[in-house]
């Protein structure tokens, strides 16, 4: 029997914007057994039909690229009910209510996950249940241990997702298939031959009236703690025996625990906030000055910092994370930087290193090259073989449902790389609270703060 979703946090932003959408493009597409209803709870009052008035306007507002009729048909499966999801009770009525072996959805502040979780463990969940988590997955090691035991007492870790939807996404999966379906590139992506990485998601997006929730994260937990860190297991971990989820999860673990923090948190880490300025025409304010902002707690709009991997393939080669908001332009990809050839034969002309990209939104993949020039054919031109990407069917959040439903953790996180995500970050965090890294600024609009 198909299992019910249940959505806990299903009138928040994330379910409207991300969840109902990704729904109904599985809808659109075959994907969802006729029997497959979603059961939604909130804190508020409302019935049914509320509820779907409500999912209908949201998916007119995200999902226009779904059919009409595939939206209404999702519509359909949808019900609503009230309750607090900390209080075990009102957790069995929903459960009760959607009936059989539930999939459920923490799209929940993560704030209340752990007292989601231990009411839920009060209820008890069935043999086959399983429990997907957003993110970000606690606040630093201690917490993220603290909240993987009290899943692992409700579930075994193979019912558990822990959800980052950039590794659904089209760019960081073509990784998989770039790295692992063609012999090119595996003999060179070692130390040997790579000179360094980047891992970069900058944002013209500014705070768009988040305060509540990114005034107390920060660019940091926000981007580079969870996303930014999956990418780096990704480009850097050993091949798999398989694409699925037991391999892919103990390969970017294996990589993670080999991640070593910054070694100078002056040198290598990078924090600083927006003041006023144009991004794209529009004028945005100082980031102090938005509704809802402390400037007290100083928290950062933009992070960088640089690692090492402490392991034979990677000894020596910086990988940079940055990512920021307001900035000038929207720069998103995943860089490899090649080391320049021993001798180059021509002349004194020099010529740059290889470079390969991938890039996201629109998603493609590049690799600069230099070839003998159109003009002298003995002068060097550097020219790119690009590649863009057709849209996918289905976003990441279609994908990461699609195979949360079926039961395959191929896109999940698992409680070790969560883990060591946090244990590579909190000196970082550590550091920046202690005052020893300067918050700098930078003017909205432009390529983000100047070092040093
Ligand atoms: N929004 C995004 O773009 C986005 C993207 C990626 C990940 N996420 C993650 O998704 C999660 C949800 O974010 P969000 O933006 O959707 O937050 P949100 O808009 O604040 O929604 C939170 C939802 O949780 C419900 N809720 C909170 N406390 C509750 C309680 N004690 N009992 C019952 N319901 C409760 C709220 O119900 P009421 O409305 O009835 O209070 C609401 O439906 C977070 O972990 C976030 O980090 C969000």
């Amino acid at each position: 029997m198909t299992r019910p979703l249940v959505v806990l946090g299903g009138s928040g932003d994330l379910t409207g914007r991300f969840l109902l959408p990704g729904l109904a493009e599985l809808d659109d597409a075959g994907e969802l057994a006729d029997d497959q209803t979603v059961l939604a709870v909130g804190r508020h009052d409302g019935s049914d039909d509320d509820y779907r008035s409500w999912a209908r306007e949201q998916l007119g507002e995200h999902a226009d690229h779904v059919p009409e009729e595939s939206r209404a048909r999702l519509v359909g499966r949808l019900g609503y009910q009230q309750g607090s999801v900390t209080e075990a009770d009102d957790l069995r009525r929903a459960l009760e209510r959607a009936g059989g072996v539930p999939v459920v959805y923490l799209a929940l502040p993560n704030t209340v996950f752990r007292d989601t979780l231990e009411a839920l463990g009060q209820v008890g969940l069935p043999e086959g249940a399983a429990v997907a988590v957003e993110k970000p997955f606690g606040t630093g090691v201690e917490d993220a241990r603290e909240l993987n035991a009290v899943l692992h007492r409700l579930l075994p870790e193979d019912a558990v997702h822990r959800v980052d939807h950039f590794t659904a996404t089209q760019t960081v999966l073509n990784l998989l298939g770039l790295r692992f379906a063609n012999r090119l590139f595996e003999p060179v992506w070692n130390a040997g031959h790579v000179e360094r990485v980047d891992i970069v998601f900058d944002e013209t997006l500014g705070l768009e009236g988040r305060a509540g929730y990114y005034d107390t994260a920060g660019a940091l937990r926000d981007m580079l703690q969870n996303h930014l860190l999956q990418q780096l297991a990704l480009v850097a971990m050993e091949p798999p025996a398989a694409i699925d989820g037991p391999s892919l999860a103990a390969r970017r673990a294996d990589v993670l625990r080999a991640v070593r923090p910054p070694a100078d948190m002056a040198r290598d880490t990078l924090r600083a906030r927006y003041t006023a300025g144009t991004v794209a025409g529009r004028e945005l304010p100082d980031y102090t000055a938005e509704e809802g902002v402390d400037p007290d707690r100083g928290t950062e709009t933009y992070a960088e910092y640089t690692v090492t991997i402490d392991n034979w393939r990677w000894a020596g080669v910086p990988f940079r994370l940055r990512s920021g908001k307001a900035l000038g332009a929207d720069r998103q990809e995943m860089v490899i930087r090649f080391k320049p050839v021993p001798h180059l034969a021509f002349g004194d002309g020099a010529a740059e290193p290889d470079v390969l990209r991938l890039t996201f939104d629109p998603d493609g993949v590049s690799l600069e090259l230099n070839l003998n020039g159109a003009g002298d054919p003995f002068d060097l031109e550097r020219r790119a073989l690009a590649l863009e990407l057709p849209t996918r069917r289905l976003s990441a959040y279609g994908l990461l449902l699609r195979e949360l439903l079926a039961g395959n953790r191929v896109l999940s996180v698992s409680a070790a790389e969560a883990e060591e995500s946090w244990r590579i970050v909190e000196p970082i965090l550590a550091a920046w609270a202690a005052g020893e890294v300067p918050l700098r600024e930078y003017p909205a609009g432009s390529d983000g703060p100047v070092p040093g």
